[in-house]
């Protein structure tokens, strides 16, 4: 949620700085801005909108050959918290003297008091944001030395932050630190680079520091000083970054949303590979890091995510019951800590996150830590917070994920959770014989989703007829019940339908009211045990008028002649056929929506990963 770029070196600070907030865009795309630093004087540039708009802006408001001055400079792509995207609103936000420049993600939560202060000394404020009173604050603390201001202030703020100062008084340097959203530091030759993550950073360089919370670093041309908020030095390693370029470009597709859906069979190849032992008939995940008698002494299984994340936990629910016979639990991140959870010492929290950054689900990482509970992470981002701060878990390798609906991390997640759940099967009463036969379907998914994503073609077409609708509901039983919660939530995040998931049997509680003439039914009615009933709710929904979609299994004719329509999936293990089935859907909501002409990357109001409560 939101993104940060920060450069010093010898380059072109303003077209590196656009160029890093392009490949940031997708964390917010509201609107955006950038600080120069150009014969010790701040210049700064900002538009509402993308970052497409304030490239065309900062060209119109600077010269080539300021252009290519300015070495030294820090911008922000906003996902508006505090006041609306307007330009004023926009980041980086100067001090009263205008000569230092901020950016920042998070939130400052006393910033009303704070800037009430601050007018009390006679600051004069622009916008609306809590940034401004943050660098309002830093020149407040300013007596001739940037870091320790910028420590003075950070001590008196309460939120998060993940920040880049620069000052027009010191000009050498760039001043950075974070506590609960995420700064990577880029080590290039003679340049460095500061980033929310990692994708602004590969065009440089492959050296990379993760910041922890409550680190500040000073950082130069050629050197990152790393401190705590109270000055004393901290030593944090130089990680490899292991990513290309190429994996985030759209290499052809329209879109990355299509590319991402495409990329699945490969994505979840790299996520299984090494990870099942036909022998033992059972998975090898040394990321879960702990015996097998640690592992058979679980007692439950807590999953913790949120969105498509949380749907994943749901299908894992299912599989921990189903195949480990170890009681499981989904609980909303954002709730859990809350809610003051009853966590036992046998007790498994497993939080599920493609960033890795979201705040809800890092808060009840933590406070599931304090509680005592064993943690583990599914994370996509190497090197987040949260698989950070667990310690322990499991890597999904989809490769980074640009699109803001979520797509591969989903697959990945459950085909890690089916994993996760059979090595604690066969810890239990799994035979050897069914943990074979089941690692076995669990090798075949690649392939499985390979040819749901051969019906592309079909499936656009089909969507043709479903692109006008204005609402639509989903549903399903078992495990195509979160199936069906997480088709909704995809159509209705980048189409704008309003789409709803329901069980299938709690259609005719309430929502069947508001079926009505060709209002569509998405049906999950997989050959799996429930389908009869579905296939009920689905004449149920049919006789009140509505046009009925369905998900089948292969070869199930008698099943796809009940529907209006139909999409296929191979036939296989009823959890296995979670993946296919939701890969059916991510294509009939993309095509629905490019239908519509949606905005399919990037939908209104969303931002890739919410680092705010
Ligand atoms: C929907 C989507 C979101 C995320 C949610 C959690 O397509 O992407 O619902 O799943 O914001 O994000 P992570 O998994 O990064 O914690």
């Amino acid at each position: 949620m939101c993104g940060i770029v920060g450069y010093i070196g010898k380059a072109d600070a303003a077209t590196v700085l656009i160029n890093g907030l392009r490949r940031l865009e997708y964390r917010g795309y509201d609107s955006a801005g950038l600080a120069i630093l150009d014969n010790d004087r701040v210049l700064v540039s900002k538009s509402p909108g993308k970052v497409a708009k304030l490239n065309d802006r900062a060209h119109a408001d600077w010269s080539p050959e300021l252009f290519s001055r300015a070495s030294t400079g820090i911008a922000h792509t906003r996902w508006a918290t505090h006041g609306p995207p307007t330009e004023v609103n926009a980041h980086p936000h100067l001090d009263q003297s205008e000569d230092i420049a901020l950016v920042h993600n998070g939130i400052i939560e006393n910033y009303r008091s704070l800037r009430a202060r601050l007018e009390g000394k006679g600051h004069h404020f622009y916008s609306e944001t809590d940034t401004e009173v943050l660098a309002h604050l830093i020149g407040d603390c300013d007596k001739g030395d940037l870091f320790q201001a910028v420590c003075d202030a950070l001590h008196q703020v309460n939120g998060t932050f993940g920040i880049a100062v620069l000052s027009a008084q010191e000009p050498g340097k760039i001043i950075t630190a974070r506590r609960g959203s995420p700064i990577v530091i880029g080590v290039g030759d003679g340049e460095t680079i500061i980033a929310s993550d990692a994708s602004a950073i590969v065009a440089h360089t492959q050296r990379v520091i993760y910041l922890d919370d409550n680190d500040i670093a000073i950082v130069t041309a050629d050197s990152v000083d790393i401190r705590d908020l109270n000055n004393v030095p901290v030593t944090r390693e130089i990680a490899e970054l292991g990513l290309d370029t190429a994996a985030a470009e759209k290499g052809g597709y329209e879109h990355f949303m299509l590319k991402e859906i495409h990329e699945q069979p490969d994505s979840l190849a790299n996520a299984i590979r090494g990870r099942l032992d036909f022998d033992l008939g059972s998975a090898v995940l040394s990321g879960m890091g702990t015996s097998p008698r640690e592992l058979a002494e679980i007692s439950r299984v807590v999953l913790i995510g949120c969105g498509t994340s949380l749907h994943a936990g749901l299908v894992g629910e299912y599989a921990f019951e189903d195949l480990a016979d170890i009681h499981a639990e989904v609980q909303q991140a954002a709730e859990f800590r809350y809610r003051n959870p009853i966590i036992a010492n046998r007790d498994l929290v497993v939080a599920i996150s493609q960033s890795g950054e979201t705040a809800d689900t890092l808060a009840a990482v933590r406070e599931a830590i304090q509680k005592g509970a064993f943690v583990m992470s599914l994370c996509n981002v190497v090197g987040s917070t949260i698989a950070r701060e667990t310690g322990r878990g499991v890597y999904l390798h989809a490769g980074p994920e640009i699109s803001v609906a979520s797509t591969k991390a989903f697959t990945c997640q459950v085909a890690v959770l089916l994993m996760m759940a059979l090595k604690l099967g066969r810890g239990r009463r799994f035979s050897r014989e069914d943990g074979y036969k089941l690692a076995r379907e669990i090798e075949s998914i690649p392939e499985l989703v390979a040819r749901v994503i051969t019906q592309d073609a079909r499936i656009a077409r089909i969507a043709e007829d479903y692109a006008k609708n204005e609402h639509a509901f989903f549903i399903g039983r078992g495990p195509m019940y979160p199936v069906a919660l997480e088709g909704a939530l995809k159509l209705k995040e980048i189409s704008y339908i309003h789409a709803e998931g329901y069980h299938a049997a709690e259609l005719k509680h309430g929502p069947i009211a508001l079926l009505e003439q060709g209002t569509p039914i998405i049906a999950l009615a997989v050959d799996i045990p429930g389908k009869d009933k579905t296939l009920g709710n689905v004449e149920e929904c049919r006789a009140r008028g509505a046009r009925i979609l369905g998900i089948v299994t292969e070869g199930d004719h008698e099943t796809a002649e009940c529907m209006d329509d139909y999409i296929t999936i191979p036939r296989c293990h009823p959890l296995v056929a979670t993946i296919p089935a939701v890969v059916a859907l991510q294509l009939f909501s993309y095509h629905v929506a490019r239908i519509r002409g949606c905005e399919i990357d990037q939908p209104r109001n969303l931002a890739k990963s919410v680092t705010v409560e």
